[in-house]
């Protein structure tokens, strides 16, 4: 039980709308703030007012309160679960809390994030994310929003300290109203710092500095992770009609999720112009990312749950509620981008478009993230949106599955992550056969020097030395390449291209015969560049065609193996 102890260090905040709107602008007077003030004061009325939008479809939820049963067919999907004891007490960031002080933000380019969690009913669970998320220096800010009356929360009752969390400032509001998803945005737009991390209090994110690092490539982006399977899914619901500038996709949120705070403020404009009913507002999840209208950055991984009874997803029918309200997140995109008016959506897509992403799943010991530009999933322009033709989530899936994709269980047994699961056993197949240029790789969260490359494949690839060129770069953008086959191949000039300034051509370097593997699984190659500078990204890249899908179940590099 959560006892009101310490009344006066810490006190506990009862909000009500009117204090709410008080902090917003006592905390920034900026104009996106009043913004959000104006429009937290119509939501409030939309979801404490009197209900309207009668017509729509079935109210979301059942009007009773939750229906706690685990619902076995739900947690049948989450069938990957796998427990990480060891490694979430040992997990450590790379970042350190000197490399967050206003001093070094000037001109390291980090960016500091506020976590903004949701209270309900798993208070244990919730205690163990925030001294989770403590540990990770960049997390400055943790705002906790508490939906449930009868149990009030306090700063005190997570247990932290001056120890484990110096760096750290940690706000708890309690709310008289249950104001579900939509408090997450709300919350955000009350943060200190321009990006916001959500989280529900049902997992763990044991990749949290490899997507963390991955956002800062691209801050504008919503990245999020979740389960292989789950991707898949969600490749389907990716909404896409160009001739309106429809470029769109859903995601889940709660596994971890990097957010710009201006595409928060952004969407509660959008709430506030769009009357969405109280039912809607309440399942806000479901409209956000869509209503961004750009594509996630999604990361593909196994997830660490924590207790996961009392959900929203425990007994109600989730995929009834999650289709209806993901169709209509589509719908009135579509209506809004047609319509071409003055209005709150995103007409421009932002960089880098799905084809140029390549970043793929963090290594599961959350050092690097595995890179390739082979994607076994069409192009979200391959299936085109609009709300005429397609008048349900379902039928956008039948258009999806008409297409070349990996099957469920293929992508189960051959998703991207295990390529860096430090298990030689499971390997990323890349489903189609791939083509010169095509190219696989690690991007490492610190940089290392290392002269050689190892392959471990499930097919025999030691004679297949010559098929790759590597390529190294310190910072994702300039890449400094060799090609065991420089000479003859004039498709080097492509690399050249892009890689022209400061271009630096590395040699191939020969590896004694006894490095040279006898293990047909097993290929070495040998690289070394005339710079010798440590690197942070490294690119294995196909130099000719290859007949049959390719397979990586492990890569090193000197000193450093996924
Ligand atoms: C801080 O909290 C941690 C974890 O709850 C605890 O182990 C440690 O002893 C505390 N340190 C102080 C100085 O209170
Ligand atoms: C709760 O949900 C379960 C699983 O969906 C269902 O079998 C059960 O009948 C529900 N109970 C109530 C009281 O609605
Ligand atoms: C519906 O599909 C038809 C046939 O592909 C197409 O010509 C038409 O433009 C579509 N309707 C809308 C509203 O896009």
């Amino acid at each position: 039980m959560v006892k009101e102890k310490d009344k006066d260090l810490l006190p506990i905040h009862r909000f009500t709308g009117h204090q709410y709107s008080r902090l917003l602008n006592l905390r920034r007077g900026t104009i996106p703030r009043l913004i959000a003030v104006a429009t937290f004061i119509v939501i409030l009325y939309l979801l404490f007012g009197p209900t309207r939008d009668q017509s729509a479809t079935q109210p979301p939820f059942p009007s009773s309160e939750r229906n706690d049963t685990v619902d076995l067919s739900w947690n049948e999907r989450l069938n990957w679960r796998r427990g990480q004891e060891e490694e979430i007490i040992s997990r450590r960031s790379i970042y350190s809390p000197e490399m967050f002080q206003p001093k070094a933000l000037k001109t390291n380019g980090l960016k500091p994030v506020t976590v903004v969690l949701l209270g309900w009913k798993r208070q244990e669970g919730l205690k163990t994310v925030v001294q989770y998320l403590a540990k990770y220096p960049y997390f400055k800010e943790i705002l906790i929003w508490n939906n449930n009356k009868q149990a009030r929360l306090n700063v005190k009752d997570f247990e932290l300290n001056s120890t484990n969390a110096a760096h750290l400032e940690i706000r708890v509001f309690n709310s008289d109203e249950n104001l579900h998803d939509l408090s997450k945005y709300t919350t955000c737009s009350m943060a200190r710092y321009d990006h916001c991390y959500f989280q529900d209090d049902d997992w763990l994110n044991l990749y949290l500095d490899s997507i963390y690092t991955n956002f800062l490539r691209y801050p504008n982006l919503i990245h999020s992770n979740t389960m292989p399977i789950i991707h898949l899914e969600h490749r389907r619901w990716q909404f896409t009609n160009p001739a309106i500038d429809m470029h769109t996709g859903f995601t889940w949120l709660g596994c971890g999720a990097f957010i710009p705070r201006s595409k928060v403020l952004r969407f509660l404009a959008q709430l506030g112009s769009n009357g969405l009913s109280k039912d809607r507002l309440r399942v806000a999840d479901m409209y956000f990312s869509i209503w961004t209208n750009q594509y996630p950055y999604q990361m593909s991984n196994p997830l660490t749950p924590l207790d996961q009874k009392e959900g929203w997803s425990d007994g109600v029918d989730q995929w009834r509620i999650v289709y209806q309200n993901i169709y209509d997140a589509s719908s009135k995109l579509y209506e809004a981008l047609a319509a071409n008016a003055v209005d709150h959506f995103m007409r421009e897509e932002e960089q880098p478009r799905p084809d140029q992403r390549d970043t793929r799943a963090p290594c599961l010991n959350d050092k690097c993230l595995f890179l390739t530009n082979i994607d076994p999933f069409p192009l979200p322009t391959s299936v085109v949106f609009d709300n005429v033709n397609v008048t349900q989530v379902r039928m956008q899936e039948t258009q999806f599955d008409k297409l070349d994709f990996p099957s469920n269980d293929f992508w189960t047994k051959h998703a991207y992550h295990y390529a860096v699961d430090r298990d030689d056993n499971t390997c990323w197949n890349s489903y189609k056969a791939p083509h010169a240029g095509d190219y696989f790789g690690l991007h490492m969260l610190t940089a290392i020097n290392s002269k050689h490359v190892t392959i471990l494949s499930s097919q025999n690839i030691n004679h297949l030395e010559n098929v790759f060129a590597i390529s190294t770069s310190t910072n994702g953008d300039r890449w400094v390449g060799f090609s065991p086959l420089y000479i003859y191949f004039p498709k080097i000039a492509r690399l050249a291209r892009t890689d022209s300034m400061n271009h630096v051509t590395c040699k191939y370097q020969p590896l004694k015969d006894a490095v040279v593997s006898s293990d047909p699984h097993r290929l070495h190659i040998g690289f070394l560049c005339p710079a010798a500078e440590p690197f942070r990204f490294l690119r294995i890249e196909f130099q000719r065609d290859l007949p049959e899908p390719f397979e990586v179940c492990s890569l090193g590099l000197e000193g450093f193996n996924v």
